[in-house]
């Protein structure tokens, strides 16, 4: 499957991805709510872009979209030169596994799995990694890169918030992602707490050449991204 194969040196000037003249229409019985209304952006590889905008203003939809968690109702989401609105749902799910990561603002951890299992469930889905042993493995060093060392069995139910959204994010970097989309992933966190988080996804972006789209209501930590882009009345423009 092309989405899957590595990038070509040919094509490694093109951004990672790319929405064009994306719309997004819920409807709910008669109801219908506009959530993007022709919005096109672009996020360069290798680089953090941050998305800010009001509450409401369609930046959960977006990330979904580029996610392959959710389809438009018209426009293209360009990853890698596939437009995934054209793939089905288990084409969509496997690239979603094999390549993207994603943070959500409360963690998307299981509740009663420790810290190490809970990356290792995201390696067992995404059938990268065989062999339990070596997902053990693999999970303690992710953690332990992010400063998690001492609360590989811990519950989720036994770490700080901030704790918490460090094991999302070793959850979303355990299988070696290419962009990593993280939705308010500070916005329960106190603004030092928030900060830690941030610094600990920044160096992770670096050390990884990672591509990350980082959805914030927090202008200080969009302000550390090097591409920022503004989501208004369903429209990206320049931050
Ligand atoms: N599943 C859904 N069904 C119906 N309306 C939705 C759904 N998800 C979001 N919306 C609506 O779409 C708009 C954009 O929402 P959202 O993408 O969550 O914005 P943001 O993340 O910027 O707060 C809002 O008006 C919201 O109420
Ligand atoms: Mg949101």
């Amino acid at each position: 499957m092309a989405v899957v194969e590595a990038v070509s040196p040919a094509t490694s000037y093109l951004p990672l991805v790319a929405l064009k003249d994306v719309f997004k229409i819920y409807k709910e019985g008669t109801t219908e709510t506009v959530a993007l209304r022709g919005a096109s952006m672009e996020l360069p590889r290798g680089r953090m872009t941050s998305l800010v905008g009001p509450s409401g203003s369609g930046k959960s939809t977006l990330l979904s979209l580029v996610a392959g968690l959710a389809l438009p109702s018209a426009g293209q989401i360009v990853v890698d030169g596939t437009d995934i609105s054209r793939l089905g749902e288990s084409e969509r799910a496997r690239l979603r596994a094999e390549r993207i990561g994603v943070v959500f603002q409360s963690g998307n951890l299981i509740p009663f799995l420790s810290a190490a299992e809970n990356v290792e469930l995201a390696m067992s889905i995404a059938g990268k990694r065989a062999g339990k042993q070596s997902r053990r493995e693999r999970a303690r060093e992710v953690l332990t890169e992010l400063g998690l060392g001492s609360r590989l069995h811990h519950r989720p139910t036994q770490l700080s918030g901030g704790e918490v959204q460090r094991v999302a994010v070793a959850v979303a970097l355990a299988n070696d992602p290419d962009l990593l989309l993280a939705d308010e992933l500070t916005g329960e966190l106190d603004s030092a707490t928030a900060e830690q988080v941030i610094g600990i996804l920044a160096e992770a972006w670096h050390q990884r050449e990672l591509t990350v789209l980082l959805v914030t209501h927090n202008r200080d930590l969009a302000a550390r991204a090097d591409h920022r882009l503004r989501l208004v009345d369903g429209l990206v423009s320049a931050g």
